[in-house]
């Protein structure tokens, strides 16, 4: 089975790592996909998001790309057979639920959930990044929340 994991990954948290650990004990292969999209302003480009991934990735045996386009049609060319969303919120559920149902309507692929790891449900790159702009010097504070890359891209780039 190929699963496609995409998102954002702005930057790549210990949340995204344990649902991928996870989800490679039943993938056959698994793909890793950063969406690329110019509408957004993400805080690291594409190719930041992507070089974070491999290195919080290194002990697993993910593929790492970045795409652009409609996650339906990426996800066919790569020949996935399942899209795989981590939730952490009802919140989460409600969002993905909709995309999941546009998603298999515009390629036939299932998407498949994994709730988050309880240690990583609060775990929030918008809201980490959003405290590292206001206070650099709180990074410390999220070690345990994200990979070691990730906490010195972050420093690096707020201080
Ligand atoms: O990490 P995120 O920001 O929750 O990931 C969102 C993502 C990348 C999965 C979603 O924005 C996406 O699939 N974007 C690609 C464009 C697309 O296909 N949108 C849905 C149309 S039905």
């Amino acid at each position: 089975m190929t699963v496609l994991f995409p998102g954002s990954f702005d930057p790549v948290t210990m949340g995204h790592v344990s649902v991928i650990r996870r989800a490679s004990a039943f993938a056959d292969r698994l793909l890793v996909a950063v969406l690329d999209n110019p509408d957004k302003t993400p805080l690291f480009s594409a190719e930041e998001r992507v070089q974070l991934l491999q290195e919080a990735l290194c002990h697993t045996n993910a593929e790492i790309e970045a795409f652009s386009g409609l996650l339906a049609d990426y996800a066919r060319q790569k020949g996935a057979n399942a899209i795989l969303r981590g939730l952490r919120t009802p919140g989460d559920f409600e969002r993905e639920y909709r995309y999941a149902a546009y998603n298999g309507r515009l390629s036939g692929i299932e998407t498949i959930f994994l709730p988050a790891a309880p240690e990583f449900v609060h775990v929030s790159s918008s809201i980490i990044k959003e405290a590292a702009r206001l206070d650099p010097t709180r990074l410390a504070a999220f070690a345990e929340l994200l990979p070691p890359a990730s906490l010195a891209a972050l420093q690096k780039t707020f201080s």
